[in-house]
């Protein structure tokens, strides 16, 4: 079924002008981008996204990266749209990713793995609400 996933490209890429060049890989792997805007995060924001990981010993770290330099969100619309991201984004140890994805190519660390991806069709779902209004999201 064709479904929607959410993206955000990480300050590591957008530092490197890599935006294009991730969205590329995307769209190659037949995700179509149905709203996009580049944010730059607050430290609330974060917090709350990643607000699953608050127990972890890589959160602080996290929050710092992700509040480090513009993002950019993107809804995602295509087949099967959350595996289709994850497959081409790949593991998100970069050393782990297969040959050929968004990490292998690009990522520069685990923590700094230039994009993000929702893991299941409601955590898409809540990620996208998270945000976009559903005005921004143009299918
Ligand atoms: P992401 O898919 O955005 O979800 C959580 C993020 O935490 C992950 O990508 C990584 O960027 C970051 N992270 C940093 N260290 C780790 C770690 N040891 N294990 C998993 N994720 C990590």
């Amino acid at each position: 079924a064709v479904t929607r996933t959410f993206s955000i490209i990480k300050p590591d890429a957008t530092r490197r002008n890599l935006t294009g060049a991730v969205t590329k890989m995307l769209e190659e792997a037949d995700l179509r981008v149905i709203a996009s805007k580049r944010i730059q995060m607050t430290k609330e924001q974060a917090e709350g996204f990643y607000a699953v990981h608050a127990e972890r010993p890589f959160f602080n770290d996290l929050v710092a990266f992700m509040t480090s330099g513009p993002v950019v969100v993107q809804v995602l619309e295509g087949e099967d749209a959350v595996l289709r991201n994850r497959k081409i984004m790949g593991a998100t140890n970069p050393k782990e990713a297969d040959e050929g994805t968004i990490r292998r190519t690009y990522a520069e660390s685990i923590e700094a793995n230039s994009a993000h991806g929702s893991d299941s069709d409601e955590n898409a779902a809540i990620e996208i609400a998270y945000f976009f209004n559903e005005d921004e999201i143009v299918g």
